[in-house]
C-alpha cells in the first residue's frame, strides 16, 4: 500500500481526473505494480469520493473539509514543516491550532489504511504530511510492514528542536520499521534528534524504548529514466519551433513550482546583472522561467510570486527588445511532460538554484530527456541531486558572482565537453533511476521486518485481536 498526501490523480467536482501536481505522485505513479492500493487526498473538489479503480491500482480517497485544508495542509505542513525543514525560518509561522488538525488528519489517513490493508501487507508511507501516521499504523495493526520516506531535508537538530511537537514527530516516525530519506545528512540529523529527544538508542539500527528498533538510510529518489529518455526523442519537432522562436542566443530553463526554495529570485538576479553589464546579449539571450502556481493559499507563496514577478519586470521593462520580445519568457503555469520535455530539448541549460532541496526531479528529468547529449545543468549545491549528478556545473546559489559565472560558463563551453559532461549524467541517472529507488527501499523494508522479533503469524493475530480489530472474523 502507498500512503501520500495526494492520490496520483485529482478528482474533478464532476469525476474527471487528472493528473496531481508535483514530483512525488509522478515519481511514485511509475513503480506502483498492479494490485497496490493508494491511500491519499483526492484534491480541493474531491468531496467525499469512495475507493475507486484506477488502472491496476485501488485509490482510497482521504477526505478533508476546508478547515482541514487550512491548518493541516496550508498550516502545518506548508507554513510549519515545510520551511522549518528547508531551513526558511523567517516563513515559519508556530500557529498551534494548526497541530491538533495534524494529528487529527494523520489519524485518518491511518484509519483508511488499517481499514482496507490486508493481513501482513506491507505500508509506504511518504513525506512531511504524514509523519505521525507510522506510529498510528503500528498501534492499530501491528502485523504491518510499515516504511516511511521523507522526500524532503531533516533540518539539523539545533533547528528541529524549535518545533514544539518535536517529540511526537520523532515518535511518529520512529513508528515504522524503515525511515528513508535523500541524502546521509538528512539521517544524520535524524538520528541526533532521535537520540537527543527521545532517547532512542543509535547502533545499527535505532532502538526505542529497548524493544522496537529501527533502521534508518538514504535511498536518493530518481526518475523513470526510460520514460524520459523516449520522450526526449519524440520533441525534436517542438524543441525547433521554441527554438525558432527564440532564435540564436542562449537559452536559460527554470521549471518550478512558484515556492521560496527554489531560488528563483537568485538566477533571475544573476542573468539580469549580466544582461546588464553586457556579458549576456541582452538582445539574443533568454531566460525562460517556468513557475507553476503552488499552495496559493499560504501568504509566504503570496510573497514569492510578488517578488519573483517586480524582478522579472524590472528586467524586462529595461531591456525590452525592438520587436516587442523579452529576455525573460515568463510561464505561470504547470506544463505536461510533453511540454516540458520540448522545452528541455530547447534549452541550452536547465537552472536549478534551489536553496535547499531534498533531491530536485525535474534536474534528472532534464538529463534523462536529453539523448542528444547537448545541454547544461546549472545545479545548486544545496539540492540533494548534487550528490549524484557531478557532471553538472555545481553553484552555491547564495553567492550572485558564481551563478553569473557559471551562465558565463555555459555559453563558452565546448561542445564536447558538453557532451562528456551529459553522458555521465545520463549514466547516473539510467543506473539509479526511479526503479532502483523504489526496489531499493522495498528491499531493505523486508529484510528488516523478521529482525524486528513480533514472532509469527499466530503472534500477529492475537495482537491484532487483542487490540480488537478482528474480533468479528473468522481465522
Ligand atoms: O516533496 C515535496 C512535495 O510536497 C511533494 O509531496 C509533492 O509532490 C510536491 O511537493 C507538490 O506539493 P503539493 O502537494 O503541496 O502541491
Amino acid at each position: 500500500m502507498v500512503v501520500a498526501n495526494r492520490l496520483p490523480v485529482e478528482i474533478g467536482a464532476d469525476g474527471t481526473l487528472s493528473a496531481s501536481p508535483g514530483g512525488l505522485a509522478s515519481a511514485l505513479s511509475s513503480i506502483i505494480r498492479p494490485g497496490t492500493q493508494w491511500v491519499g487526498w483526492g484534491g480541493p473538489q474531491s468531496g467525499t469520493a469512495a475507493a475507486f479503480d484506477y488502472g491496476d491500482v485501488r485509490l482510497h480517497p482521504v477526505s478533508l473539509s476546508a478547515d482541514e485544508m487550512s491548518k493541516y495542509y496550508d498550516g502545518f505542513a506548508n507554513a510549519i514543516l515545510w520551511p522549518l525543514f528547508h531551513g526558511r525560518l523567517r516563513r515559519v509561522e508556530l500557529n498551534r491550532v494548526w497541530w491538533r488538525s495534524y494529528r487529527a488528519v494523520n489519524e485518518r489517513f491511518a484509519r483508511a489504511v488499517t481499514a482496507v490493508a490486508p493481513l501482513g501487507a506491507t505500508v509506504w508511507v511518504h513525506d512531511y504530511h504524514l509523519l505521525l501516521a507510522p506510529a498510528m499504523i503500528r498501534a492499530k495493526r501491528p502485523d504491518l510492514r510499515v516504511g516511511l520516506f521523507l522526500h524532503i531535508p531533516f533540518p539539523n537538530v539545533q533547528l528541529f528542536s524549535m518545533l514544539p511537537w518535536r517529540r511526537e514527530v520523532i515518535e511518529g516516525m520512529l513508528g515504522a520499521d524503515l525511515v528513508g530519506f535523500q541524502v546521509a545528512d538528512d539521517v544524520a540529523n535524524f538520528v541526533a534528534a532521535a537520540e537527543r529527544l527521545v532517547d532512542a538508542r543509535a547502533g545499527d539500527r535505532l532502538l526505542l524504548d529497548g524493544s522496537h528498533s529501527v533502521a534508518v538510510d538514504a535511498f536518493p529518489i530518481s526518475v523513470d529514466f526510460a520514460q524520459w529518455d523516449a520522450l526526449g526523442h519524440r520533441a525534436t519537432d517542438e524543441a525547433r519551433a521554441i527554438r525558432e522562436e527564440l532564435g540564436d542566443g542562449t537559452v536559460f530553463l527554470g521549471i518550478d513550482r512558484l515556492d521560496y526554495t527554489k531560488g528563483i529570485s537568485q538566477r533571475l538576479q544573476a542573468f539580469g546583472e549580466l544582461i546588464n553589464e553586457g556579458r549576456l546579449d541582452a538582445t539574443s539571450c533568454t531566460f525562460a522561467q517556468v513557475a507553476v502556481p503552488s499552495r496559493s493559499d499560504v501568504v509566504a507563496y503570496q510573497d514569492e510570486r510578488s517578488e519573483v514577478e517586480a524582478l522579472i519586470d524590472a528586467v524586462n521593462v529595461r531591456h525590452r527588445r525592438d520587436d516587442g520580445s523579452l529576455p525573460i519568457r515568463y510561464m505561470a503555469t504547470s506544463l505536461d511532460e510533453v511540454a516540458m520535455t520540448a522545452w528541455f530539448r530547447a534549452a541550452d541549460a536547465l537552472v536549478v538554484t534551489s536553496l535547499a532541496d531534498g533531491m530536485n526531479l525535474v534536474a534528472k528529468e532534464f538529463v534523462a530527456a536529453r539523448s542528444d547529449l547537448g545541454g547544461v545543468l546549472v545545479l545548486s549545491e544545496f539540492a540533494g541531486a548534487a550528490q549524484d549528478l557531478e557532471g553538472a556545473l555545481i553553484v552555491n546559489p547564495y553567492d550572485i558572482e558564481a551563478v553569473k559565472r557559471a551562465f558565463v560558463a555555459v555559453t563558452e563551453m565546448p561542445p564536447a565537453e558538453r557532451t562528456s559532461r551529459m553522458t555521465s549524467m545520463r549514466a547516473a541517472v539510467e543506473r539509479h533511476d526511479v526503479h532502483h529507488w523504489a526496489r531499493s527501499f522495498l528491499e531493505r523494508l523486508d529484510s528488516v521486518t523478521p529482525a524486528r522479533g513480533r514472532g509469527g503469524l499466530a503472534d500477529k493475530l492475537a495482537a491484532i485481536r487483542r487490540a480488537g480489530r478482528l474480533h468479528d472474523r473468522k481465522e
